[in-house]
């Protein structure tokens, strides 16, 4: 398994992985397009031998940080690469020096909820219709939760 940065030619792949797992609340081609030209956002891949399966989207800004995207493809999860991918992004958040990091989760997302919680986010308030028909929970993780063990990976 190999993270690396993502790049403008992944994102056939992603897109495809995309749609798959959100359907019609996928995000299009020109909302990652414009991401890869923000600075404020990191885009990250994960290979499976030349095979891209899975990615995230990192927005920081200062001392916080949201996690925006995080996509296992069907066929690989529970292999422990959607927790090494948010280790990832937690160590790097707190090597940048962010002191909280926020995330939405639809309330009825259960794998995402147990591996945030898993990680030491806590739920901080319910957004009802988020996802239009469905709500979110927002979720935070402060960087001195003891129990966050990827703060503190340097
Ligand atoms: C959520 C998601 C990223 C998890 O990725 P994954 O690689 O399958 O998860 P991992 O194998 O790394 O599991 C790590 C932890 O997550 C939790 N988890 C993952 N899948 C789970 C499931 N189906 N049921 C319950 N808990 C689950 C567990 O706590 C697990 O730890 P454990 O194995 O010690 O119990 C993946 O299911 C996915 O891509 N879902 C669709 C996209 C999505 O909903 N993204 C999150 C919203 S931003």
């Amino acid at each position: 398994m190999n993270i690396r940065l993502a790049a403008q030619h992944d994102l056939k792949t992603i897109l495809a992985i995309e749609r798959v797992c959100f359907k019609k609340n996928a995000w299009t081609k020109d909302m990652f397009t414009d991401m890869f030209k923000d600075p404020m956002y990191t885009f990250f891949a994960v290979d499976s031998g030349d095979r891209l399966v899975a990615y995230a989207v990192l927005k920081t800004v200062e001392q916080e940080a949201e996690i925006d995207n995080l996509v296992v493809h069907g066929d690989f999860r529970r292999r422990r690469i959607g927790e090494l991918l948010l280790d990832k992004m937690l160590v790097q958040v707190t090597q940048s020096g962010v002191k909280e990091v926020f995330l939405e989760v639809d309330t009825d997302n259960l794998p995402a909820m147990a591996l945030y919680e898993k990680k030491g986010f806590k739920k901080l308030t319910l957004r009802k219709n988020y996802y239009g028909d469905s709500d979110a929970w927002t979720y935070r993780l402060s960087m001195y939760n003891p129990q966050c063990t990827s703060c503190n990976l340097k």
